[in-house]
């Protein structure tokens, strides 16, 4: 009799411990989960904080990079066109018709970059500009070229610088003037066949 009630009171404990160890285990588990969950929401808050400020600096950003885009280095590429128009000179007076070639087509792909980018300035549309005074010039040099004709070549040419003038005159630089190079001595370059 003492001994069943000993080991009834023995089951009693046992049962309550394993109640107690599952209660512990399912608050450890709770804890954890809401601890996770809270994880999880704060991580969501940081991560908005974050692309409000990647959106606001792509707001700031956003005129700067308009300027760029809009902004075209007109005067860059004009002295790229005197540089090749001096070099064009000497490889035609050189009848160097490989080299006069080479700068035609450097001087045609120079005004087609300031036609293609519609460039304005002070008012004036300097895209159009070259398109209807420069770049037509540009066909009786290559007629001369192909031809071989150097007559044909310097008259091309002087029309050509022409029309560089003139342009500068209505689009109120008239103070640069191009005039057909004197000597190529200092050029760093050998214009011969
Ligand atoms: C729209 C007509 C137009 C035509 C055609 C034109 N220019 Fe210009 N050029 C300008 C304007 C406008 C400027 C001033 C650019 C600026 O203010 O940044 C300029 C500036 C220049 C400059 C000053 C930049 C420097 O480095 O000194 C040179 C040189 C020049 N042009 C050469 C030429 C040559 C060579 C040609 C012909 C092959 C030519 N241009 C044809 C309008 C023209």
């Amino acid at each position: 009799m003492c001994t069943f009630v000993f080991s009834k009171t023995n089951n009693y404990l046992h049962l309550l411990s394993m109640k107690i160890s599952l209660a512990i285990l399912a608050t450890i588990f709770i804890i954890s989960f809401f601890f996770q969950q809270y994880k999880i929401h704060s991580l969501h808050k940081e991560l908005d904080k974050l692309e409000m400020i990647q959106a606001k600096q792509m707001e700031i950003n956003q005129p700067f990079i308009r300027l760029e885009k809009e902004h075209y280095e007109l005067a860059i590429t004009m002295a790229r066109m005197q540089n090749y128009t001096q070099k064009l000179y000497f490889a035609g007076q050189n009848e160097n018709w490989k080299l006069a070639q080479f700068y035609t087509h450097e001087l045609e792909e120079a005004m087609e970059d300031i036609i293609d980018h519609k460039v304005t300035d002070e008012g004036k549309d300097i895209s159009s500009l070259v398109k209807k005074m420069a770049f037509p010039k540009i066909k009786k040099i290559e007629n001369a070229i192909t031809a071989q004709n150097e007559v044909d070549f310097v008259e091309g040419y002087q029309l050509l610088l022409r029309a560089c003038n003139n342009c500068h005159v209505a689009s109120n630089h008239e103070f640069i003037k191009i005039i057909t190079p004197k000597n190529e001595a200092f050029i760093n370059q050998d214009f011969k066949k």
